[in-house]
């Protein structure tokens, strides 16, 4: 594969093609997520959960993710790479910077902070030293303690609203790319036409710019035995995984995933 940069990510979106993006967190999966053409790979703090078998992501570390951005750099074939910025990482603009820096020194070509519009003066600061900055909307996992669970966000009129100006706000700002969580279809398909940067969803249906997933859960490994309902298992009917991961990359390019079952409404 070609190495996938900004642009092509910004291309595809111009284009109308779908983004596909899965999440990542070592050099084996990483080549075979590469082999099926998978383009973005998120080294996500959803580390904590699937392979350290925490409850939440609160507890990892910036050196946590420092080892697995690094893995999966070894391993990757032209994929975008972004990583997650841990809880309490991007607290002050000083600490943001380090922690970017040393994702960025570990193979990341982008990070990814999860907040509101109050993230603006990072995504400035970070943009104007060469970081691009993806941020994640919606349900925002970190955040779990003060949402009271893993929630639909936005579905009521007045933080759909606040939703889609902190979007505009951060684009403003020089973020690029932005992440949806858990988010109303109909809000979802309007922040993306709201914004001219790549817009990736995952439980936000299928009109934004792209799709990602939990590695474990489209491979139908669970903890809990529990899914989101947003998830499909791409195992069915595969032989291995490399069958699943690119069943994943032809769904998603079709449109075909997410399908209306796998979206919330308002
Ligand atoms: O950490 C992660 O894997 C994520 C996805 C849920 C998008 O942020």
């Amino acid at each position: 594969m070609p190495q996938i940069t900004l642009t092509t990510l910004q291309s595809l979106k111009l284009k109308g093609e779908k983004i596909t993006m899965l999440t990542c967190y070592d050099a084996t999966f990483a080549h075979a997520a590469c082999t099926a053409g998978v383009e973005v790979l998120l080294v996500g703090d959803s580390l904590g959960m699937v392979l350290q078998g925490h409850d939440s992501t609160l507890p990892v570390t910036v050196a946590d993710m420092a080892y697995h951005v690094a893995s999966v750099k070894r391993g990757n074939q032209g994929a975008f790479i972004v990583a997650d910025l841990p809880f309490m990482a991007y607290s002050t603009c000083e600490q943001t910077l380090a922690n970017c820096a040393l994702l960025m020194q570990a193979g990341a070509h982008m990070v990814k902070l999860e907040g509101a519009a109050w993230l603006a003066e990072s995504v400035r600061l970070l943009a104007e030293r060469g970081i691009p900055a993806c941020v994640h909307l919606g349900l925002t996992p970190q955040s779990v303690n003060i949402l009271g669970g893993y929630k639909v966000q936005g579905r009521q009129d007045i933080q759909a609203r606040q939703m889609r100006a902190d979007a505009i706000a951060l684009e403003q700002a020089g973020a690029a790319m932005l992440l949806l969580e858990c988010v109303p279809v109909e809000l979802a398909a309007d922040i993306a036409q709201a914004v001219k940067i790549p817009v990736i969803g995952i439980g936000a249906g299928s009109a934004v710019d792209g799709q990602v997933l939990v590695l474990h859960d489209m491979l139908g490994l669970s903890l809990s035995g529990r899914m989101p309902r947003f998830v499909k298992n791409f195992m069915t009917g595969q032989p291995d995984i490399q069958g699943a991961l690119g069943a994943y990359v032809t769904a998603v390019k079709a449109v075909e995933f997410p399908a209306p079952e796998h979206g919330f409404a308002s």
